[in-house]
């Protein structure tokens, strides 16, 4: 026999797996039809919350964005290790191209970013051979980032998800990028402002040099936060027809 509290308690339950069953939150709201002026405007008032991250979901902040420590080998034989890396600013990327159509989307960002961290490189940048071990900070005050994003249908224990198979970014620094270098010698200071200095005045030619293998790694970084996204949200709570 059910008592009272017992019907109460079913009552409850029932409420709560309805709530719970819808896993995305509520800031995201579908556009009927994949339309282009209603995801533009969908993605941009998304993206404020989305770069927060979805802790319950297991889906990491975009800003900030925390980078595990890297080591890159760049062109010209300078080795780079970063660590403790911070980078700002996503929350802030104006959505200037929307279209999805099958399972192709385009994305284009605009984007003014702060990466801030320790550094540690040796090698060769410009005429110079470095060997510095202090605080790096890059400004990229408006970079527009071009993205193509393929998706796939999977199907896990009966849900659908529609998640990101592939994607390809390019990307412009359409205004200087400014560099922020403490230590570019170790333990002569004249000489590293000397250097930095000269880094900042080459910054076309420095970005053309070493902009590429860092920005497509941060691109990783973020894509692949974007991909936990659509591999826990359900393909139904995203799309609508
Ligand atoms: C960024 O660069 C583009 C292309 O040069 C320019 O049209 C735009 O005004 C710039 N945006 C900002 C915020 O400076
Ligand atoms: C989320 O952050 C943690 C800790 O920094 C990291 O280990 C993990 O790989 C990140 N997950 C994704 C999908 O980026």
């Amino acid at each position: 026999m059910f008592s009272y509290r017992g019907v109460f308690f079913i009552t409850f339950v029932l409420l709560f797996c309805k709530s719970s069953s819808k896993l995305a939150p509520d800031y995201i709201k579908p556009c009927p039809g994949l339309k282009s002026e209603c995801l533009k405007k969908n993605i941009q008032e998304t993206i404020p919350y989305f770069v927060k991250g979805i802790p319950s979901l297991g889906i990491n902040s975009t800003d900030p964005l925390f980078g595990e420590p890297v080591e890159l080998d760049l062109p010209g034989g300078l080795k780079i290790k970063f660590s403790d890396g911070v980078i700002k600013g996503f929350r802030k990327c104006i959505v200037e191209h929307v279209k999805y159509e099958g399972l192709e989307a385009q994305l284009n960002l605009r984007c003014g970013l702060s990466l801030k961290g320790k550094y540690k490189a040796s090698g060769r940048v410009l005429i110079f051979a470095i060997n510095g071990d202090g605080d790096a900070r890059i400004k990229s005050p408006n970079v527009s980032f071009s993205c193509k994003i393929k998706f796939e249908d999977r199907t896990r224990e009966g849900v659908i998800y529609r998640e990101i198979k592939d994607y390809k970014t390019t990307y412009s620094y359409d205004d200087k990028v400014s560099f922020q270098f403490t230590n570019l010698f170790k333990g002569s200071p004249e000489l590293s402002a000397t250097v930095l200095t000269f880094i900042n005045e080459n910054w076309k030619q420095v970005l053309d040099e070493f902009g590429k293998p860092i920005t497509d790694k941060i691109v990783e970084i973020v894509f692949d936060i974007i991909k936990k996204f659509f591999q826990v949200i359900p393909r139904d709570e995203l799309y609508v027809s």
